[in-house]
């Protein structure tokens, strides 16, 4: 090829080249401006449809929930609370007395011998009713009834013989029995104003349709259930005639729902409960109970949703789980309705066992920033946010634009930026002690978990090695002092954190508590220094193999 050939050659490649770059150039431009054209119409229909960028909820009832059961807070701290609840917009509680509330009569022994004192309880309630905080009881009528049925005079009430839970709704005296307690609470509250709301449970009934009285009426399990509820509903309905009757939703949900609207009316209204960060809420179980029942509710946690011993609650996943159930209903229509739907409260439930059984969990006042921090979001959410960035603010975001300013200057704290900080920011504000000190426990617990789990075989097998006097004595020095120390570290908690929580519990409580925290850490460890002490006052040892006859004998059955 000539010089010539070859500079033509480029001169056709760069006019090709050129040719190609404009087109591909213009093509881009022609794309993008289509691309924003469109999304940009489609962010603006979207906005158009809610009416204006801003949209709020109406949410007319904000609940907190108290569950008493056998850990009731000392109602002069409950007292306290009540003009931090108003000013952050609550206007009902949920009692959850269970064994707490004064039953008298045939029920005095469902009450537990600690329960509230009548009059200091009216007095309470009046109080609250005063400050326009209206009061919703709990009673438990079908499920988690252990308070009553794991007494001698009930137990032959019970579904099952073996689990005191559930009752048989099939027995006269289960009627009987609820009934009388539905007129004692009702009757309390009435004297004090009108009932609006009473809240029957309803909510995990573990064992249903099993007795031979239930199997006999050849009831579906759902089919029961909606007898049963009807019989309730009536009955409250006939010694309170204005008040609205709540249940959890739970027994509704999946597939039975489907039969609801085969049923009878019940004239009770199901509060709709996730206590997930992320929700697992369905569509259609909310639609049919959108078409059988007046009003629908929601229900959050604020408390008591991190596991049966949670310390203190998951900052973030409470607060995460209000965001998404907030989210979930701002703007909610049905199918085929163009108006959005009201729920017509919200219950922010705060568990302190997750049954009667069970050990407590969160207590309520290491619970208050968790329960203030998704109060001022409701408030937020109510007063109105861009329905734009209420869709696509995560909760980090969300909590710096609208509510980090308000909190960190309630609970005086000096560093928190994000959500999940709660637990290592500087927060001074009243009561902080108690929040604290379980921090500081939930530091030194995992630190003796994870040395009996992951450290030498010392602890790991004491009493295999101690047994066949085969042990370190250097190592068992050391172990020696590490026993001494989380022993004073233990007793040191349990002395302090008594004083701590005497303040917002009785004796009964805090003994429970501590004990529940301190007991089995403290008694293994206690082993494990006694087995040593023993082993370090050994002086000679044998050859090996070492006679070794020990064996388990375990008998399972
Ligand atoms: C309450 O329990 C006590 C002790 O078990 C018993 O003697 C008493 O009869 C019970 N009271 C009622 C009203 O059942
Ligand atoms: C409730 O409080 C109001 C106002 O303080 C008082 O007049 C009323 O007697 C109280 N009622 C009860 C039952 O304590
Ligand atoms: C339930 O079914 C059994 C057998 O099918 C029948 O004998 C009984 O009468 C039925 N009971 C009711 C209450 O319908
Ligand atoms: C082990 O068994 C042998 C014989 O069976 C017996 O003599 C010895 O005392 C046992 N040792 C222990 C530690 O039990
Ligand atoms: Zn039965």
């Amino acid at each position: 090829m000539t010089r010539r050939q070859i500079m033509r050659c480029f001169a056709i490649m760069r006019s090709i080249r050129i040719k190609f770059f404009v087109l591909t150039f213009s093509l881009l431009t022609i794309y993008l401006f289509l691309f924003y054209f469109f999304i940009e119409k489609w962010i603006n229909r979207k906005n158009d449809s809610v009416g204006q960028s801003s949209v709020g909820l109406s949410l007319k009832h904000v609940v907190v929930h108290l569950d008493l059961k056998g850990s009731p807070p000392k109602l002069k701290y409950l007292e306290s609370l009540l003009p931090v609840f108003k000013y952050y917009g609550v206007n009902g509680l949920l009692m959850e007395y269970e064994d707490m509330f004064p039953y008298e009569g045939d029920l005095v022994n469902i009450s537990s011998r600690n329960c509230y004192d009548k009059n200091e309880l009216k007095n309470f309630l009046n109080k609250s009713v005063n400050m326009g905080i209206e009061i919703i009881p709990l009673i438990q009528t079908f499920g988690h009834m252990e308070h009553a049925l794991k007494l001698q005079e009930f137990r032959q009430l019970r579904e099952s013989q073996k689990f005191p839970d559930s009752m048989c709704p099939s027995k006269a005296g289960s009627l009987q029995l609820v009934k009388e307690m539905l007129t004692q609470v009702i009757n309390f509250h009435a004297s004090i104003v009108p009932l609006n709301h009473i809240h029957i449970g309803c909510d995990e009934v573990y064992h249903i349709n099993k007795c031979d009285k239930c199997r006999h009426r050849n009831l579906t399990n759902i089919k029961l259930f909606y007898k049963h509820l009807q019989t309730l509903e009536t009955t409250i309905h006939e010694l309170s005639p204005r008040t609205t009757v709540l249940i959890w939703d739970d027994m509704l949900r999946g597939k039975k729902g489907l039969q609801l609207s085969s049923m009878d009316n019940a004239d009770v209204e199901p509060v709709y409960w996730d206590y997930k960060p992320r929700l697992t809420v369905s569509h259609t179980d909310l639609l049919n109970y959108h078409r059988k029942f007046k009003n629908i509710w929601i229900a959050t946690a604020y408390k008591g949703a991190d596991g049966r011993v949670a310390t203190t609650p998951n900052f973030k996943n409470r607060f995460n789980n209000h965001i998404a159930w907030l989210n979930f209903i701002l703007g909610y229509k049905f199918g085929g309705e163009s108006k959005v739907y009201d729920f017509k409260g919200i219950i922010l439930t705060g568990w302190s066992r997750y049954s009667h059984m069970d050990p407590l969990c969160e207590l309520l006042p290491a619970a208050i920033p968790s329960l203030v921090i998704n109060l001022i979001l409701i408030q937020k959410m109510k007063k109105g946010v861009v329905i734009n960035e209420a869709e696509t603010l995560d909760s980090d975001d969300f909590f710096s634009k609208y509510i980090q300013a308000e909190f960190n200057m309630r609970f005086k704290c000096r560093n928190m930026i994000y959500v999940d900080d709660f637990n290592s920011a500087v927060c001074n504000y009243e009561n902080s002690e108690i929040y604290n000190e379980l921090k500081n426990y939930n530091f030194f617990y995992k630190n003796i978990k994870d040395k009996f789990i992951n450290d030498n075989a010392i602890l790991a097998s004491i009493n295999y090695y101690s047994q066949i006097g085969n042990i370190n004595m250097n190592t068992a020095q050391i172990h020696l002092s590490w026993c001494k120390d989380n022993l004073k570290k233990l007793s040191n908690f349990e002395e302090k954190f008594r004083y701590l929580m005497s303040v917002y519990y009785e004796k009964d409580v805090v003994d429970e508590y501590v004990m529940s925290k301190t007991y089995d850490t403290t008694k293994k460890i206690w082993n494990v220094w006694t087995t040593l002490k023993q082993h370090l006052k050994t002086v000679k040892w044998d050859r090996r193999p070492i006679q070794n006859n020990i064996t388990m004998i375990l008998n399972y059955v």
